[in-house]
């Protein structure tokens, strides 16, 4: 009896802490490759209330040719959603609107010329592309913290292109660039070198936030697996980062 209270996994989902915020999420429906619709993003958020958070960060992508999100557009989205809600009545959850903007070749101009959609304060959420970082990666960088933004790299470890210039990730904290890890990076759902980069990044205290990048309810099926005590040991004093954000 003992040994198998010992061994009992406790799913991460149950274990976060009472000011939880989840600072990365596509669930503003349809305008990226997130949620599609107001119900699809109702049954998201009940989801995620069941698992004790509170308050949540909505960071649609902003990304030249692919998802050209307006501030304007997006608020009056987020006007919608609230007005869905209330309209259901479930206001549960407390929903802040920022964005996700991939360091394009567009990014420089919203820099110049827009106040743009922080996580709080001047928490800036950024992306690269997959493929490789921009050439000027830090020179962006710079400017970012010229305009009295901080920056927060969404998900570091999955830049494969960083997995073999691991030092890489040490220059950018050095900079200033701060990591926000994908909580499903530390399943499987992204594949092994990824989640053991995860692991790595975690072990070198290189990781300030976390976010569960939620675009869907399978997204949610994995975030609800992940239970390694050893995984939940390693991430729960990150979690408490997450609270600055309440
Ligand atoms: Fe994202």
């Amino acid at each position: 009896m003992l040994s198998f209270l010992k061994n009992k996994k406790t799913p991460l989902t149950t274990l976060l802490p009472v000011n939880f915020v989840d600072i990365h999420s596509h669930i503003l429906p349809a305008v990226d490759d997130g949620s599609k619709s107001f119900e699809e993003s109702l049954e998201l958020l009940k989801r995620m209330h069941s698992f004790g958070i509170k308050k949540l960060v909505l960071t649609p992508h902003v990304m030249e040719g692919v998802w050209e999100n307006s501030i304007t557009d997006l608020k009056q989205r987020f006007q919608e959603l609230n007005n869905y809600l209330e309209k259901v009545n479930f206001t549960k959850i407390k929903l802040h609107l920022a964005a996700e903007y991939m360091l394009d070749a567009n990014f420089n101009n919203l820099l110049k010329t827009k106040k743009l959609l922080t996580l709080k304060d001047s928490y800036l959420l950024v992306e690269m592309s997959y493929l490789s970082a921009p050439i000027n990666l830090y020179e962006i960088l710079f400017s970012i913290q010229v305009a009295g933004y901080k920056p927060v790299l969404a998900h570091p470890e999955r830049y494969s292109f960083f997995h073999n210039n691991y030092k890489e990730y040490f220059k950018l904290k050095d900079v200033g660039c701060l990591f926000q890890l994908n909580l499903l990076s530390l399943s499987n759902y992204y594949g092994k070198d990824v989640s053991s980069i995860a692991k790595k990044l975690l072990k070198d205290n290189l990781i300030n936030f976390v976010g569960s990048d939620t675009h869907n309810n399978r997204h949610l099926n994995y975030l609800e697996g992940i239970n390694s005590p050893k995984i939940i040991k390693s991430i729960q004093p990150i979690l408490e980062n997450n609270t600055v954000f309440f």
